[in-house]
């Protein structure tokens, strides 16, 4: 089915199974623990072995030999694979740095070997007897040092944002000098790992030249084709099998080197391998999100209007990498008739940057809607008012171009009222709650919305059971229960009468999961397939299709009244189809829009802050599942709280490394960290974006809620902190006489 006018009134419409609250499917597998990942995939692979990965112990250099005498002795193994063995093996979709193969390393922890035994433990206990030589080559690590220089390079972050190098518009340098009031100042973000619960692991299994890989991935196609490619096996003798994953952010977006290590080492073994990289390894043997230093200049009249506006990023990555595009939001957010927009690139050797939730929007946010803040503040205006003055229907860029549908200002004027934002003291510091010091801060949500072809299997049997194949995944965000609901909407079934089988690559090609393009996009697929299902049940039956009602579980035309399943008597029916986005998704601009309101206590005599309540506006479109749409924003503001308090990858500036490995060094939040959190949807529909009229949401709650956290921390105490994140250290010698 090809999209390329917008969606009239259709099955989905009805809303009687999309649009409510439903209960995640496989919910009740992951709180018993039935829900398998990819290591515990006992079933498949009864009898595998375990491989451990050993990581370079350099940044930078050549491995020179490596001697594995000693651990080809030690008890239980049954091979190791090095990377002498093996030419450099080719790179994969996305990645930057080379998973493995040949003597060059190119950042910390980059997998120089695997090693194969009958248990974990003596595959880990050889590991450690494998002895290596390095020459060793400096490098550069330290953002800071190496940002001075760095050129304007174009970027996408494959989810949305991105552009030019450098994007102009008017003459900004002219407006900012002319404007009656100026404001400039230099921020920086920190570099972030992922840190998903399940970590990356792959159990894999060759069947003579063909190989099977039950793994933890977002993208399956890209995976597929990524893997034939690196592995050097046709694409038909590769199977990828991924049905659950628990969480990626971005992080399992490509095939890491758990997938590529674990079919080396099972060929090796002559056995099924499982591999796992554990924590320590994650953190800088996979990707993670780049720090940032980003200044941002805005010009404005005195009433607060934006004459002109500039925002320039610099990030750092490998020679082959991307920088961060954290200036994207700023093309598209705020009116103003002069604008710069600009991100640099860095050359580090540190480990791979590369996509994490909200890539680009998250930590461009976290700086831009600091910036309005002080910039409110120094216009005397009320923040929420400043933005709403600011407010655009059409992109500022190529004011041609409208927005399908923008309700920012929507957004700000209910969460306003509903957060109590009146109540606000503007004057910071004035608020005391016994030893703590009180504040509330807001900031604008916003990330584009994008989607992307999407492709599914639908059958119907004789039961009147509908069963969805197609090889999206579900990282944890409900694309069972979303595809399922699209599935019993248009057969006109209960929910229980549909089964969704997920991350195939047998399966029809889906968008995947990433970008928060995955469930406007698959359910849209899984539409398009329901519609040529509902033809093949209507031509069964010998009705005329346009007269056929799908409800109830049965099929009605005129008086006639049957069973859904009698379609399938004569055998089951299939059905399978693709939905293509023409121009339509680029005739206006689609995005999505919120706001975040927080309010924080800030510890007088420590300086820890404490977030006490969070409200989050969301403008995003049709909500498939108000239940697990919210789900996703609360765990977008968990994650955006993290990278405002705690969350920061320490960089080790001589050896070049990310030390703090582990989750005990690594802090996230955890629940005694976050309050109760509100989460309101606007109701509205964009016919613009897909059949299903919705947008994507599962980035959109990661989007601004850390510049709230810290507006709601400047509010508390006075104190404006411009490097993030917004550890005690950085209040603790400018906090206000507690006495
Ligand atoms: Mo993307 S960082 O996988 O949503």
């Amino acid at each position: 089915m090809k999209f390329d006018t917008p969606a009239g009134q259709n099955h989905i419409d009805q809303l009687k199974v999309v649009g409510r609250p439903t209960d995640r499917i496989d919910g009740k597998y992951k709180t018993t623990g039935t829900a398998p990942y990819a290591y515990e995939r006992h079933d498949v692979a009864p009898n595998a072995a375990y491989g451990f990965v050993l990581g370079a112990g350099i940044a930078k250099g050549r491995v020179r030999w490596i001697d594995t005498a000693a651990a080809k002795r030690a008890p239980g193994v049954l091979a190791i694979v090095t990377t002498l063995e093996h030419p450099r093996m080719e790179r994969g979709m996305m990645n930057a740095a080379y998973l493995f193969g040949g003597d060059q390393v190119q950042h910390y922890h980059q997998a120089i070997a695997v090693v194969v035994a009958e248990t974990f433990e003596q595959a880990r206990a050889a590991a450690f007897l494998v002895k290596v030589d390095y020459a060793s080559e400096p490098g550069k690590f330290d953002l800071a040092a190496e940002a001075k220089g760095a050129p304007p390079v174009p970027g996408d972050s494959g989810e949305g944002s991105g552009g030019n190098g450098e994007e102009r518009v008017g003459d900004f340098e002219g407006a900012f000098a002319q404007a009656p009031v100026r404001f400039d100042e230099t921020y920086s973000t920190a570099d972030e790992s992922h840190a998903m619960m399940e970590p990356h692991a792959t159990i894999a299994a060759w069947d003579g030249d063909k190989v099977t890989l039950w793994t933890s991935n977002q993208m399956i196609a890209w995976g597929h084709g990524s893997l034939a490619k690196i592995l050097g096996v046709p694409k038909e003798n590769v199977r990828l099998d991924s049905p659950y994953v628990g969480g990626g952010f971005g992080g399992k977006l490509f095939v890491r080197a758990d997938a590529v290590l674990a079919a080396l080492a099972a060929k090796a073994a002559k056995r099924p391998v499982k591999v796992a990289l554990t924590r320590p390894l994650i953190m800088n043997n996979t990707t993670h999100r780049p720090a940032t230093i980003q200044r941002v200049r805005i010009g404005a009249t005195r009433d607060g209007t934006i004459t002109s506006i500039a925002h320039e990023s610099t990030s750092g990555n490998l020679p082959d990498g991307s920088p961060e595009t954290a200036v994207s939001q700023t093309k598209l957010l705020y009116a103003g008739a002069n604008r710069l927009t600009a991100m640099k690139l860095a050359h580090l050797d540190l480990p791979e940057g590369n996509a994490m939730r909200a890539p680009g929007e998250a930590p461009g946010l976290m700086v831009l809607e600091v910036a309005m803040d002080e910039l409110a503040e120094k216009l005397g205006m009320d923040p929420v008012e400043f933005r709403i003055r600011n407010d655009t229907q059409v992109d500022p860029q190529d004011p041609k171009r409208s927005f399908s549908h923008r309700d920012l200002v929507g957004c700000l004027r209910l969460g306003a009222e509903r957060f109590g934002w009146s109540k606000r003291n503007p004057k910071p510091g004035q608020v005391r709650d016994g030893q703590w010091l009180v504040g509330v801060g807001m900031a604008a949500a916003f990330r584009n919305n994008m989607v992307l072809k999407s492709g599914a299997r639908v059958r119907l049997d004789q039961a009147g059971t509908v069963t969805v194949e197609t090889d999206m995944t579900d990282i944890g965000t409900g694309s069972y229960t979303i595809i399922a609901q699209t599935a019993a909407e248009m057969m006109g079934v209960t929910i229980d009468k549909v089964v969704v089988r997920l991350g195939d690559s047998a399966f029809p090609v889906s968008s995947g999961s990433g970008g928060q393009f995955g469930a406007n996009s698959s359910t849209s697929g899984v539409y398009a397939a329901c519609v040529k299902l509902r033809d093949a049940v209507a031509q069964r039956l010998g009705i005329n299709s346009a007269d056929a009602v799908f409800a109830d579980g049965q099929v009605r035309s005129g008086n006639r009244a049957v069973p859904l399943g009698d379609a399938a008597a004569g055998g089951a029916l299939t059905a399978e189809d693709t939905i293509e986005f023409g121009d339509i998704s680029k005739s206006q601009q689609q995005s999505t829009f919120g706001v975040h309101f927080v309010e924080v206590g800030v510890d007088a005599y420590t300086g820890e802050t404490r977030v006490r309540r969070m409200l989050a506006v969301c403008a995003a479109g049709r909500i498939l599942n108000p239940k697990s749409a919210r789900s996703q924003v609360i765990g977008g503001m968990v994650m955006g709280t993290g990278a405002a308090l705690m969350e920061e990858l320490a960089v080790d500036t001589k050896r070049g490394f990310f030390a703090n490995h582990d989750l005990a060094g690594y802090e996230v939040p955890v629940h005694a960290d976050i309050p109760h959190q509100e989460v309101i949807f606007l109701d509205e529909v964009d016919p613009m974006s897909s059949p299903m009229k919705a947008k994507g949401v599962g980035e959109l709650g990661i989007c601004g809620v850390g510049a709230a956290v810290a507006n709601a921390i400047y509010n508390a105490t006075g104190i404006r902190v411009r490097d993030y994140p917004i550890t005690l250290d950085k209040l603790l010698d400018r906090m206000p006489d507690a006495a």
